[in-house]
């Protein structure tokens, strides 16, 4: 969840650091730091300030006032004390000599604080990280060397960790160490880099390597030595990133998260069109045995968040194309449930970053009870990636607000195209149908295109409804699942109460909650179901609530005439409107934070990737 950054070479490392953490502060934003060993050696320098990168940055004239050529730096979410400067990172040891930054959590930070102040250390701050700092210091009092303290130091310590040390009586190197905890390390001329995220480093290099849990590297402007848990060296290989830097900047956009609702059309042709030849699905690297599918007994999909939602709206689908049961669990409930699943489970994991701990963590239990892994994921070499046993990419490009949008459709199209693979292995829906899908597809772009273009509508109802106090989304069968992402979208970053429910549930209880001045977000994109959304559509109106309704060209003048307004959406084959029908609720969410005057790219007490639990 926080943001890492590390720098050794010749050039200023503060400056380097902080431009890093301007592209990480999507990750965490409660306060920043930075440690630099000073040149021609003394005491770290070591800057902190709550509150955002902008403090940091004007605190040290851009990085121009801090002079040393290696360092560290973070952009933090708290979870261990309060945002403040002291427990803002770098956490550094008694004698100021060692400097640690840190994502993850040591959970038994409390034992060792314990030990460590039984020794006569004194602590500065509520941080779990500072344990590390004062323990690699503890680890060096028979004189022992900064890596060998530290190899010390992680046989100790238990729970997720990416750290990033730096110390005073090491120049020149940077120490870094992963377990549970996306770390990158960067390869350039005459220097090295380590970041949390690959955006970090983008600027200065292409060329990365991925650690692998319980690997410990130390990184010099020579070159970096990666070493496993028992400290033998690793041989890494080194990939080439080929993400443009543009995609991720805001390129004249006010908002990340604005450009990303609008590159969608893009990422949809980039996730697609090549997954299309001679009317059928072609899956790249595909190297799941066809005998293995037809083998399946049931699908298992677990996701978190937005990617969650995208398996809600999957399982309607998959279980329509494959005639299979399809389950949809949240990972953080997965993974501690008891699972029923084994080798004739597909488990489909879902995540944007490819770093979401619970998901992680669905994945190993799910693959200890023997089952199949097959991730959709965005960032490439990404942990969860990397433990798959297929992989399929959205190539939706970096996706940087916090708020999800081109992931989630992305995810969602590829989720649609594996089930379209699969249902022809298995023999489990008409080829023709199956073609009319692919069709499809290829105008969805267009079609995407245009309902975008058409936003001020959306805009305008955003206008009239963005300080209601609370939002209901009520749909059913994939427009209930669209409802969840529709209203986790406006919750997050426009802090209005919201909830969605299954129309059908409404007399169940929820419908006690509509009075006068409740907008409700009716969505009506599953036509079979037309005439039911209608019904409860006019439920809620005769109790007072405004209904903003959803729904296809072909139905909107029906629709006006129940709803107070009616946001259209082009016709298209059914298993695609979700994907036509998710943009007009982020579109929604967008606005109504920006009337609201919401910080939208840095919604409060979220980070883009969430690698606690
Ligand atoms: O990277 P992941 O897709 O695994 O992330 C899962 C959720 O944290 C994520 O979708 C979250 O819900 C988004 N902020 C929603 O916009």
């Amino acid at each position: 969840m926080c943001g890492i950054v590390g720098y050794t070479g010749k050039e200023q490392a503060a400056p380097i650091l902080l431009d890093g953490l301007s592209r990480l502060e999507y990750r965490g934003y409660d306060s920043a730091g930075v440690a630099v060993c000073p040149e021609g050696g003394g005491s770290l320098c070591v800057h902190k300030a709550k509150g955002r990168l902008k403090v940091l940055c004007d605190l040290l004239d851009g990085g121009a006032a801090v002079k040393g050529t290696v360092g560290v730096g973070h952009t933090r979410w708290a979870t261990h004390g309060a945002p403040s400067d002291e427990n803002s990172h770098p956490q550094v040891s008694r004698s100021g000599k060692i400097a640690v930054v840190h994502n993850g959590i040591i959970e038994n930070y409390g034992e060792l604080k314990d030990f460590l102040q039984g020794q006569g250390v004194p602590f500065t701050s509520e941080t779990d990280t500072e344990v590390v700092a004062q323990l690699v210091e503890y680890f060096q009092r028979d004189g022992a060397d900064l890596l060998t303290a530290v190899g010390r130091c992680l046989r100790r310590i238990e729970g997720a960790y990416a750290l990033g040390i730096v110390s005073a009586d090491a120049p020149g190197q940077l120490i870094a160490a992963r377990k549970d905890s996306p770390l990158i390390l960067g390869y350039g001329e005459g220097c090295s880099f380590l970041a949390s995220d690959v955006t970090a480093i983008l600027r200065f290099t292409r060329r990365v390597s991925y650690m692998d849990d319980g690997e410990v590297a130390v990184l010099t402007e020579e070159g970096i030595a990666c070493y496993d848990h028992l400290m033998q060296p690793v041989e890494k290989e080194i990939c080439r990133v080929d993400w443009e830097i543009d995609a991720a900047e805001k390129g004249g956009y006010e908002h990340f998260m604005f450009k990303e609702i609008m590159e969608q059309p893009e990422a949809l042709r980039r996730a697609v069109f090549p997954r299309i030849r001679e009317g059928e699905v072609f899956l790249e690297d595909f190297t799941l045995p066809e005998e293995y599918l037809r083998s399946m007994r049931s699908i298992h999909i677990v996701a978190c968040g937005s990617s969650y939602h995208v398996g809600v709206v999957g399982k309607y689908h998959l279980e329509q194309m494959l005639r299979l049961p399809v389950e949809v669990t949240l990972a953080s409930e997965f993974r501690y449930m008891d699972p029923i699943v084994d080798q004739r489970t597909l488990v489909i994991v879902i995540s944007q970053s490819g770093e979401t701990l619970d998901s992680m963590a669905a994945l190993r239990e799910a693959r200890r009870r023997g089952a199949k892994i097959l991730s959709i994921v965005n960032v490439a070499g990404s942990s969860i990636a990397r433990e798959s046993d297929q992989v399929l990419y959205t190539w939706a490009g970096p996706e940087i607000a916090v708020a999800t949008t081109k992931a989630y459709s992305t995810q969602l199209a590829v989720l649609n195209l594996l089930g379209l693979h699969m249902s022809r292995v298995l023999g489990s829906m008409a080829a023709e149908e199956r073609r009319a899908v692919l069709e499809d597809f290829r105008t969805l772009p267009e079609k995407l295109e245009k309902v975008l273009a058409n936003r001020d509508g959306v805009q305008y109802y955003a206008s009239q409804y963005f300080n209601r106090e609370s939002v209901f989304y009520i749909g059913r069968n994939v427009d209930y699942a669209l409802g969840l992402e529709g209203s986790l979208k406006l919750k997050e970053i426009s802090y209005v109460h919201s909830e969605a429910y299954a129309s059908g549930e409404l007399k169940h209880g929820t419908i006690s909650l509509i009075e006068p001045g409740t907008l409700v977000v009716a969505l009506g994109t599953c036509l079979r179901l037309f005439d039911k959304a209608m019904s409860n559509i006019l439920e809620v109106r005769t109790r007072g609530g405004d209904v903003l309704a959803l729904t296809t060209e072909s139905r909107a003048a029906d629709m006006a005439k129940n709803a107070n307004g009616v946001i259209a959406i082009p016709d298209a084959h059914p298993m695609l409107l979700p994907l036509l029908g998710v943009a007009p609720l982020q579109l929604f969410a967008y606005y109504a934070a920006l009337m609201r005057g919401c910080d939208i790219d840095r919604p409060r007490n979220l980070a883009k990737s969430v690698t606690v639990e």
